[in-house]
């Protein structure tokens, strides 16, 4: 594999565009196309970052030139995306989820099992330098046994109608990102118990879903996580870690815009808001889950985020469904 990877980035939308940007400006990496279903989308990217707007993903796929392909497209797309990519001796970074039905991503599984190269999925969250940094002390037995985790993670303001409908609900769309990161930091998960609630935007409850969530899981080897989720936060985006063990406790905040803080007769401490959402707050991450990718083609090392994290983060997130619905916890049987 060339120490410069070709690669083509599919779907030119947020996180699409993004990604594409961090591609064009990597030293790893040369972005030879964009395609969007939307050719404005792609027209537009491709006129940003000087690069080809390609007619199609058969005209990606079967370009010998192009290495592997970044897929950034909505999540119903992905799992034949993947497979079609996969078959055609490319590398793959997909976005999460693999998909919303546990049976496709299954499926998409064994289709790629026999296949060489490298498949990723885009759990952003594990490359956030404070998370990572985070993660290697507590492995480097820092604060000794881990005995509870909470994650807090929180959007600033509830996404539209039309996307919650289509989004698989908040525990596959969302928490999936906390579901990874939490087995990241404790391993597998064992149980998993949710609650729920609408309290942010009743067009989310009509809608069918929820805006509001507390999941509490119990890991395989004992530890306790309590993940909370809220589709509103008025303060920003807000993503925090605090693991608690045997000796001590590693804490990992927000992000502010500046480090400033104003201190006054009536507060203290008053820092900047936190930074707005996912594209601010973890640009570092994406820039290097980028990075990692590209190493990984190059020396075909199995990813950090593989294919079956993403297998794992579903199942949890099924269970939590699940959860919520009958009330009771569910004990999830089989860990990778
Ligand atoms: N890791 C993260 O932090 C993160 C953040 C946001 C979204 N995502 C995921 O990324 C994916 C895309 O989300 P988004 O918010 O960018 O969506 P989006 O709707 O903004 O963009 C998707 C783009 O894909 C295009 N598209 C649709 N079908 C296509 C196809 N078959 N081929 C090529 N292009 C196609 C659309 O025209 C659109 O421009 C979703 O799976 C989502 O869950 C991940």
């Amino acid at each position: 594999m060339p120490s410069v990877i070709p690669i083509a980035v599919l779907g030119c939308g947020r996180i699409g565009r993004m990604h594409a940007r961090v591609l064009a400006r990597h030293p790893g990496a040369h972005l030879v196309a964009v395609y969007d279903l939307i050719p404005e989308a792609a027209a537009e990217t491709s006129r940003e970052l000087g690069v080809r707007a390609a007619a199609g993903v058969a005209e990606v796929l079967g370009d010998n030139s192009i290495a592997a392909v970044l897929i950034a497209t909505p999540t119903s797309t992905h799992v034949d995306l993947i497979i079609a990519a996969a078959r055609a001796g490319k590398a793959v970074l997909c976005e999460k989820p693999i998909d919303l039905d546990i049976a496709r991503v299954l499926e998409c599984e064994a289709a790629i099992r026999d296949l060489s190269g490298t498949v990723m999925i885009g759990f952003n969250r594990r490359f956030d330098p404070s998370f990572r940094a985070l993660r290697e002390r507590l492995q480097a037995g820092e604060i000794g046994r881990v005995e509870q985790v909470i994650i807090t993670s929180r959007d600033p303001s509830p996404p539209p109608a039309t996307y919650v409908a289509a989004s698989g609900g908040l525990f596959r769309d969302m928490t999936i990102h906390d579901f990874d990161m939490a087995r990241f930091l404790v391993g597998d998960i064992a149980e998993v118990h949710a609650i729920g609630a609408v309290l942010v935007d009743p067009g989310i409850g009509e809608a069918g879903d929820i805006d509001s969530a507390m999941i509490i899981l119990r890991s395989r080897a004992g530890a306790l996580v309590h993940i909370n989720n809220s589709r509103r936060c008025a303060y920003g985006y807000d993503q925090r870690l605090e693991v608690f063990g045997s000796g001590g406790m590693l804490l990992a905040g927000n992000r502010h815009a500046t480090t400033v803080q104003s201190f006054g007769s009536n507060h203290t401490g008053a820092a900047d808001v936190v930074l707005p959402f996912f594209i601010e707050r973890y640009a570092e991450a994406y820039s290097a889950e980028i990075a990692h990718f590209l190493d990984c083609v190059s020396s075909g090392a199995t990813p950090m985020t593989s294919f079956a994290d993403g297998v794992e983060a579903l199942r949890i997130a099924d269970a939590a469904q699940e959860s919520l619905r009958t009330g009771i916890p569910v004990h999830l049987d089989k860990c990778t």
